[in-house]
């Protein structure tokens, strides 16, 4: 942010342009949120980043004090800072407090869900040798996440799928412009409109007409079932997916298997005034408190955070360090075959990218 501040020297005035400090929001999260957030927050004040991290309260601590679990208060502080880093937060299976990241997602109108998915060199995966480089674009508000359910009778219950012309068409304006500035050459949308021939027609129909405007990005299409076997068969084939809401939250957990797991696959949620960063796994209650979660996805969310927000340089000390930390496979954490803590792996990463730096 840039600001004027006029002085006065003698009768003279004298006009300062003053750059304000960056100003990130931080949601830590539930379950291996705070320790993934403390690792990751080490790592980026590390790179020298001129930041101030304003924490935000959202999730179980929201929850615990009588407020929902997106606060009203944390989307509003989001929209006025404009990005925020935010870690996993549980939503109760069934009952319970309704999803704080469908409230999020909802109330900032963060439309886009970008998820790459990267072979890392040195992580064992199915395809470790195929050097994966594809790219999800999940829609993030509508679908059977618009959060319209009932129950006509005790024995019925409903969900109702929402898909609308203007909520398909900027999501696909948003992925070939992406596409483009990444210099990919093709995006294939994932649906079921032979059966749901309404709702994923109509996505399937608007896919197409944002393809005819863009001629020289190769387009075309597949049936989520179909897809999820290309996926675990021959993922090299893929460049960019963009698809509904559901086959997109699901599609990225098996394409995150596929390069080595959860610990490894970051997120943006990208809407047209405010993004928020977070990684695609959720708050891993089985490994929750023992430090040995992998900061990793969340710090890659935080290197795209970095890149969006003009911070190229820091942006890549921290890919780079965790490239060179992964090729020489010494200190990996628990989920990739190695035995460092999260601080362990942390630590190594601020090394070596000092290493680097001299
Ligand atoms: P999960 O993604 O939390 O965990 C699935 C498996 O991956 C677990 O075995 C976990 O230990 C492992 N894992 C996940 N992240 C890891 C990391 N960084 N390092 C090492 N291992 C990791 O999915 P689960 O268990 O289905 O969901 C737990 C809670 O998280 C639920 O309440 C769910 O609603 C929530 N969730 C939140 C999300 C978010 O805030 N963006 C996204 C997905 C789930
Ligand atoms: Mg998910």
């Amino acid at each position: 942010m840039t600001g004027i501040i006029c002085a006065f020297y003698v009768d003279v005035p004298i006009f300062l342009l003053v750059m304000a400090k960056q100003r990130i929001g931080i949601i830590a999260g539930d379950g291996i949120g705070p320790e993934i957030m403390d690792a990751t927050l080490q790592i980026l004040t590390e790179t020298g980043l001129d930041a101030e991290f304003v924490p935000l309260v959202a999730g179980l601590a929201a929850v615990e004090q009588g407020l929902p679990a997106m606060p009203p208060a944390t989307v509003d502080a989001i929209r006025e800072i404009g990005v925020a880093l935010k870690g996993p937060t549980t939503t109760p299976s069934g009952g319970g407090h309704v999803s704080a990241n469908v409230a999020l997602r909802k109330g900032l109108d963060l439309f886009a869900n970008v998820r790459p998915i990267k072979t890392l060199p040195g992580v064992k995966g199915p395809f470790a040798d195929k050097n994966l480089d594809l790219i999800i674009v999940r829609e993030n508000t509508e679908d059977l996440y618009a959060g319209i359910e009932y129950q006509p009778h005790p024995d019925v219950a409903q969900s109702i799928k929402v898909i609308t012309r203007q909520g398909s068409a900027r999501l696909f304006e948003y992925t070939f412009d992406m596409a483009r500035k990444q210099g990919r050459k093709r995006v294939t949308v994932v649906h079921k409109a032979n059966i749901m021939k309404l709702s994923d027609g109509l996505f399937l129909e608007e896919f197409y007409k944002a393809a005819a405007l863009n001629p020289d990005i190769k387009a075309d299409d597949i049936i989520v079932d179909n897809c999820c076997m290309q996926l675990v068969t021959k993922p090299e084939q893929f460049d960019v997916i963009v698809t509904e809401n559901l086959y997109g939250d699901i599609i990225s957990d098996l394409c995150a298997g596929l390069v080595g797991g959860l610990g490894l696959a970051p997120g943006a949620n990208i809407g047209k005034n405010c993004a928020v960063f977070e990684a695609v796994h959720g708050s891993a209650p089985d490994i929750a408190g023992k430090g040995i979660a992998n900061p990793t996805a969340l710090l890659m969310s935080a290197v795209m955070m970095l890149h969006h927000l003009g911070h190229h340089e820091q942006a890549e000390r921290i890919r780079n360090s965790v490239l060179r930390v992964c090729r020489d496979g010494q200190c990996l954490t628990l989920d990739l075959g190695g035995k460092a803590s999260t601080g362990e792996y942390a630590r190594e990463l601020i090394h070596v990218s000092h290493e680097a730096a001299v």
